[in-house]
């Protein structure tokens, strides 16, 4: 098969672990008889310094002209630190995902069997915890005008909207996923407040009655803040909107040991994007130390969503796997144990993927 990819590295550890990605992704198309291309664009606060702009014209082109998207990460503290600054490099992913009609952001949260002790949570609590949760990605405040400040800069706005279609695309998403895995659905929102989680509430109850086979649920961010803490092992598909989800999946990816191990996989209109949910830890940019398995791990998910090859993906999972059996893992999972480079660990998992 020919699969074509662009390969947005971004900035701070970004172009190290997407490099490892990529060479995983290039061992597994070998091995597998696949005629891999790949071509690199910029994106994030590296764009806005080389052309001012962070999600360039000629970057949408090359995504919108691919069949995947590898995707590091973006941000740099040069523009954390200044709120003044007009363009932001979040603004490059945010123009990515709404041009490329990213509507749902997909996070599978799972445990990994030799990290279990180092989750913050009691073993006996995550063990075997396997939940999906699906982020709205084009809507709610992130998108939602007006946003602003008043003329005297002493007041501050944002607007949080959803449309009824916004809303019934991604809980039918949810639901064909629940579908496949344990027919469970919750709905996260906070319709006790919110105006526009009433209304995906209202939906949801709607759509509800076409999947009879499925046992929703609806359940208040707060609430499933605690829950995912508490008994995570009760979830099977969250969806959510975007903001709740953001925050939601920061919280669960404790679950799994790390942030450096949650990849994701954003899916719409065009081309889809493939992305661990970590940032772009600008504190170890260069270093060669940050965790590469979340990246892999969305290049796992790349080839079971985008080429539909599970085979594929099956193969870089086990590869994880293995070299985290091995111990060959960076330092934010090495304990006190040896921690090895990002790229002794992408080397190791595209050994193993060799040899096989
Ligand atoms: C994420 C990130 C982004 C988001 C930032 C970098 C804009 O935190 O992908 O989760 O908030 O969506
Ligand atoms: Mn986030």
């Amino acid at each position: 098969m020919k699969l074509k990819i662009a390969v947005l590295a971004g900035d701070g550890i970004g172009p190290e672990i997407v490099a490892q990605a990529l060479n995983v992704t290039k061992a597994i198309a070998k091995k597998f008889g696949h005629k891999l291309s790949h071509q690199a664009a910029i994106v994030g606060a590296c764009a806005i310094d080389a052309v001012g702009d962070p999600y360039p014209e000629a970057t949408h082109a090359l995504c919108m002209d691919s069949d995947a998207v590898l995707f590091g990460a973006i941000g740099s503290p040069k523009y954390d630190n200044d709120p003044s600054a007009k363009v932001r490099p979040e603004q490059g992913l945010l123009a990515m995902r709404k041009k490329l009609g990213l509507y749902a952001n997909i996070r599978p949260v799972t445990t990994f069997p030799s990290l279990i002790h180092q989750s913050p949570l009691r073993a006996d609590l995550v063990e075997g915890a396997d939940f999906m949760c699906i982020r709205e990605l084009t809507g709610g405040i992130y998108f939602g005008r007006p946003q602003g400040r008043s003329e005297d800069g002493t007041t501050a706005y944002d607007t949080c909207v959803y449309t009824v279609e916004e809303i019934e695309r991604i809980i039918r998403l949810a639901y064909s996923y629940a579908l496949k895995r344990n027919k469970k659905v919750t709905v996260v929102d906070k319709a006790n407040v919110l105006c526009t989680s009433r209304l995906w509430r209202q939906v949801a109850q709607q759509l509800e009655k076409e999947y009879p086979e499925v046992t929703t649920e609806y359940m208040f961010v707060d609430n499933a803040a605690m829950q995912i803490i508490q008994w995570p092992k009760r979830f099977d598909v969250m969806v959510t909107e975007n903001m709740f989800g953001d925050i939601l999946t920061d919280e669960a990816s404790v679950i799994t040991g790390s942030l450096g191990m949650l990849p994701s996989a954003s899916i719409g209109i065009h081309t889809s994007v493939f992305e661990p949910i970590h940032g772009s830890y600008p504190q170890a940019a260069g270093k060669d130390i940050a965790n590469p398995l979340a990246t892999i791990l969305s290049a796992a998910l790349m080839f079971e969503y985008a080429f539909n090859l599970q085979a594929e993906g099956q193969l870089i999972r086990e590869a994880v796997d293995a070299s985290m059996a091995a111990k060959v893992i960076t330092e934010d999972i090495a304990e006190s144990g040896k921690a090895y480079k990002t790229s002794e660990v992408g080397q190791w998992i595209v050994d193993y993927i060799q040899k096989k």
